[in-house]
């Protein structure tokens, strides 16, 4: 009796879940026959009144026909959703203002050093590099810095422990350590800067880091003289201020020029009537320069005396203090999120 009431049951809920054309009504058909209130459930509540076996045959339809008739209404209620879909709703608003992006930018060295990049290359230089662990001789020896030369001590010089290797080796203490490197394998005339990364043995301060960056400049030719020199220093300096900057060379020493100058540019503050800037000098100081010693090109494998070429070496950071107005060398390798934004 109850089993052929349970398989009436069954029967009209196939039937009419096949039928079904909307969700709500699909909905409907579940209460219907599956609800708390429906004859099924009444059925399946029944069955602790029955005999055990009796109990045991209905109860085993009764699940399976709940299963049949569940897995039933689960694909029914799919297939109608996918029928449902409208795709045209699915609209994206492109007028909704977006998340503000946290963007990374360049470090104000980098942005230095390309700028310097840039205006050297409209003139007509190029761009050359080396190494920074460096053998002793390109950083010194080839550099008219003998061994036991005191000049030695103007530099102090990360050295590093390599005692497998004959030749020793350290850290450039100048991008001057370029120069021989390049003219080994170019013949002049050229002209070239050389932007990059040098270390030295000494204590900080506000202007002095122990790893700062420098950019040299070799122009080699038959007859290049100090007249080229300064004006193209004149010109790097105006288009780099963006500003009327005056040079000044003074007498010097450097083992690897001859003459050898220090080099100063106006005060870019004060324009030289004297400033806290510039120590009420008017003046800034800003590198090494001078004429390329003969022994330099002798060392690089040309003929004594058969060329004559300039080169500079300046210091990025400190042009970089002027530029920006910064007061301490420090803060550039700080990792201070609050100064690298300013930029
Ligand atoms: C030199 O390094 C020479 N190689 C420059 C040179 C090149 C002379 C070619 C002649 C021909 P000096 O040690 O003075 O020279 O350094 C040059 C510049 O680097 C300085 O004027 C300064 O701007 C910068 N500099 C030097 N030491 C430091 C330091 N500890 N921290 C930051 N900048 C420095």
């Amino acid at each position: 009796m109850l089993k052929e009431k349970i398989e009436k049951i069954k029967e009209e809920a196939l039937a009419s879940i096949q039928e079904v054309a909307t969700l709500a009504e699909l909905n409907d058909l579940k209460i219907k026959f599956l609800g708390r209130k429906s004859e099924f459930t009444e059925i399946l509540k029944g069955l602790k009144d029955l005999s055990g076996d009796e109990r045991k045959i209905v109860g085993q339809l009764g699940n399976s026909v709940k299963a049949e008739i569940e897995s039933l209404l689960v694909q029914k209620e799919k297939e109608l959703k996918e029928k449902s879909f409208d795709f045209t709703s699915e609209k994206i608003d492109v007028t909704i203002p977006a998340k503000k992006l946290k963007r990374g930018h360049m470090h104000p060295l980098s942005k230095i050093q390309y700028e310097i990049e840039d205006i050297f290359t409209s003139m007509g230089f190029e761009i050359a590099d080396g190494p920074q662990v460096e053998l002793e001789k390109y950083n010194f020896d080839y550099l008219n810095v003998p061994k036991d030369h005191p000049a030695r001590d103007m530099q102090d010089t990360f050295w590093l422990k390599n005692e497998e290797e004959k030749e020793k080796t350290l850290m450039r203490t100048q991008t001057s350590a370029v120069q021989v490197r390049y003219m080994e394998k170019h013949k002049p005339p050229f002209r070239i800067i050389i932007p990059g990364r040098i270390f030295r043995n000494e204590a900080t301060d506000s202007t002095h880091e122990h790893t700062f960056h420098q950019f040299e400049a070799l122009f080699v030719g038959d007859d290049i003289n100090v007249g080229n020199f300064k004006f193209i220093a004149q010109e790097f300096f105006s288009k780099f201020f963006k500003k009327d900057v005056q040079v000044r060379l003074r007498p010097s020493y450097f083992p690897f020029t001859e003459p050898s100058f220090e080099f100063d540019i106006s005060c870019t503050v004060c324009g030289g009537s004297g400033c806290s800037a510039c120590k009420n000098a008017g003046w800034l100081e800003i590198g090494g320069a001078g004429m390329v010693n003969q022994a330099v090109f002798e060392a690089a494998g040309y003929e004594r005396n058969q060329y004559q070429g300039f080169a500079w070496g300046f210091g990025i950071e400190r042009l970089a203090m002027m530029k920006y107005k910064i007061n301490d060398i420090r803060l550039f390798h700080s990792g201070d999120l609050r100064f690298i934004k300013q930029f």
